[in-house]
């Protein structure tokens, strides 16, 4: 229901989109009509939509794992299949604060993860790199209650957007390159690295749907040659970072998979590979064995 009375019939907002190429004209309209606050916010919303723009920063608003996350224009729009990386890092994460919890998602006879087992921990050190609007660390936060929540952008429109999703969660976010502005603190002590990095090969970048080539910033989508450069750089900068028996996980494409265990092999951590074919999803991780001395890498 709009906040008052439409101008604009239901009918026509959804006769407008359709013509623009939305396929789901009919829920998009209801949307913008419950999001819209002015008669001339709703016009310039409508038309906004039908000039391409993706709906989510039209709304300003993106759900993910079942929450509203806010996405400002010009910022990266989290992804359904995004909620696999997250609903693994949770289990990986309730594991490493309770060894006693067969959570190793995937291992369904529930014994111990590659990390092996850690000692229970009150409350987990999460950090989200390339955290966009910060979706992927406020998600895993609320699902996992009490934690201590870190999360690194290199764009700042992408931190300014992320301070307001991860402030709900009492988190910190940085403004950087990776890892290089996190408190020197957190060495050796981050129970759950979890980073959904840009993994598009440069080639391919052309090739993505316009919402994103045209809407989302090249920082967000290119990932090197192969897709894996600054995956590989996180990688390798993990074992520093991790305590022991803390996981780092990402996503890849299915395709990069076998590169990505290999990275993660290299830097000395324990590699695990999943996927859902109902979100098309692909996740690499990585554990720092819980026996490990110090921080190595
Ligand atoms: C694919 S988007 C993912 C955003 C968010 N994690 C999500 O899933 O919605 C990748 C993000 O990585 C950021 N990024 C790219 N290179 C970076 C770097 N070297 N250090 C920190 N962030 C970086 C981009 O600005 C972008 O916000």
């Amino acid at each position: 229901m709009p906040a008052f009375p439409s101008p604009l019939p239901e009918s026509a907002i959804v006769a407008t989109l359709r013509a623009a190429g939305c396929v789901f004209a009919g829920d998009e309209a209801r949307l913008l009509l419950a999001e819209a606050r002015t008669p001339a916010g709703l016009a310039d919303m409508v038309d906004r939509r039908a000039a391409g723009q993706p709906l989510e920063h039209v709304l300003g608003w993106a759900e993910f794992c079942g929450l509203r996350m806010a996405v400002d224009p010009g910022v990266f729009v989290p992804r359904r299949r995004t909620e696999f990386l997250v609903r693994q890092a949770a289990a990986l994460a309730r594991q490493a604060a309770d060894p006693a919890d067969p959570a190793d998602p995937a291992d369904p006879a529930g014994r111990a993860g590659p990390g092996g087992q850690t000692p229970r921990r009150a409350r987990l050190v999460v950090v989200d790199l390339c955290c966009g609007s910060g979706a992927v660390g406020a998600a895993l936060a609320a699902i996992l209650g009490q934690v201590e929540l870190h999360a690194v952008d290199i764009d700042p429109a992408a931190v300014r957007c992320a301070r307001r999703n991860v402030a709900a969660a009492g988190g910190q976010v940085y403004e950087g390159d990776l890892c290089a502005p996190l408190p020197a603190t957190l060495r050796g002590r981050v129970d759950i690295l979890i980073a959904n990095a840009p993994y598009v090969p440069t080639e391919e970048v052309g090739m993505l749907p316009p919402e994103a080539r045209l809407h989302e910033p090249r920082v967000a989508l290119d990932g090197g040659a192969d897709g894996l450069d600054i995956l590989r750089r996180v990688t390798a900068a993990a074992p520093r970072w991790l305590a022991p028996g803390g996981h780092l996980l990402f996503e890849t494409s299915e395709r990069q998979a076998p590169q990505a265990v290999a990275a993660v092999t290299r830097s000395g951590l324990i590699p695990h590979v999943a996927s859902s074919g109902q979100l098309n999803a692909t996740i690499v991780a990585g554990a720092r064995p819980a026996a490990a001395g110090g921080p190595g890498g």
